[in-house]
């Protein structure tokens, strides 16, 4: 079953369309991530979503609820975390929680129980009574992530939770929304960090000016730059002859898969490790003294390279 369906969104804000028609859905169970730079649509799009305004057109759909006709109906099965912090700073984390479980018509023993639960799931019992205000940018983030899970949603939506936030906390983030998923949390995750949607998410679209240009799992969308890896080989240039080397390469390379540069020798292939020995050895042979040997596989920022001519964080 679908947990969500977006069909041919579109935002306009004025003339400027944040948003061109987006089309994607998320699997119940599913860990879905959203991957693009600022400015790319990501929040105009999970803000669509959670009902927080309109789109221009198109259609959303949470289960089998149209959350453009019933945007609160959806809700009460997703938790979300905003871009912005929304906090009561001069309350401590358990005040905080407690108000947020208000809100979801939580009260008396049930409210009691599941701040209990969030605040061990967000790893702050120790400081439940401390206010707010005194907390790093990380704890905060952890207590507005606490606020979004208090009535177990079925669907949690994250935008860009980890910007800004210290390693020890992005750390404790990543893995609690990898563990929520785990226990069945379907989960949405926006980031313009490669390495956390290719740690989290089973099904990545890419967002570039508005549009999503691509999705898929990790493979497949290595697989649409060929999911070469790339082998470099350091040289010693003095010891080198160039044309020697390029010589003993073609014979076992096709010319496209090669590199020779300055200090550098490279090989694409899709199997590196069936390759490496004969690459080493036929470098070797041509008298070129080798300093270091990496292999590269391909990843999300390769993609979106190959895809927009850009990197993700310029
Ligand atoms: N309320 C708004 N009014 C006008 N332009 C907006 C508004 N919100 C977002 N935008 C513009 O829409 C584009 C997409 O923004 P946004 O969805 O916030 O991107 P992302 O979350 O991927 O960084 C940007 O060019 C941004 O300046
Ligand atoms: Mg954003």
């Amino acid at each position: 079953m679908n947990m969500l369906t977006v069909q041919d969104l579109r935002k306009s804000f004025g003339n400027m369309e944040a948003v061109k028609g987006v089309n994607f859905s998320v699997e119940k169970g599913e860990s879905y991530g959203l991957l693009g730079p600022n400015g790319a649509g990501k929040s105009t799009t999970i803000n669509m979503i959670t009902g927080l305004f309109p789109p221009t057109s198109g259609e959303i759909q949470i289960k089998d609820i149209n959350v453009i006709k019933n945007p609160k109906q959806a809700q009460k099965w997703i938790g979300v975390v905003p871009q912005e912090i929304a906090l009561y700073q001069s309350m401590s984390a358990r005040e905080n929680l407690k108000f947020w479980g208000r809100m979801y018509d939580l009260s008396g023993s049930e409210l009691e129980k599941s701040v209990d639960q969030v605040l061990e799931i967000i790893g702050l019992t120790e400081r439940a009574k401390d206010k707010v205000e005194t907390f790093s940018g990380g704890m905060k983030r952890r207590v507005n992530i606490g606020a979004a899970i208090l009535h177990k949603p079925e669907l949690l939506i994250m935008d860009e939770p980890t910007v800004g936030i210290d390693p020890q906390s992005r750390n404790h983030i990543l893995e609690t929304v990898k563990r929520l998923n785990g226990e069945g949390m379907t989960i949405i995750y926006t980031s313009h960090y490669m390495e956390e949607v290719e740690y989290l998410c089973e099904r990545i679209g890419i967002v570039d000016h508005g549009q999503l240009i691509a999705s898929g799992t990790l493979s497949e969308l290595r697989e649409t730059i060929g999911d070469h890896s790339k082998i470099i080989l350091s040289i010693d240039k003095d010891s080198s002859n160039l044309d020697g080397l390029a010589q003993s390469l073609t014979s076992l390379f096709s010319e496209k898969d090669i590199q020779i540069q300055d200090h550098q020798v490279m090989v694409f292939h899709k199997e590196p490790q069936l390759i490496l020995t004969d690459f080493i050895q036929s470098v070797a042979k041509s008298g070129t003294k080798i300093t270091s040997v990496d292999i590269v596989e391909p990843n999300l920022e390769s993609v979106f390279l190959h895809l927009t001519g850009r990197k993700l964080r310029d």
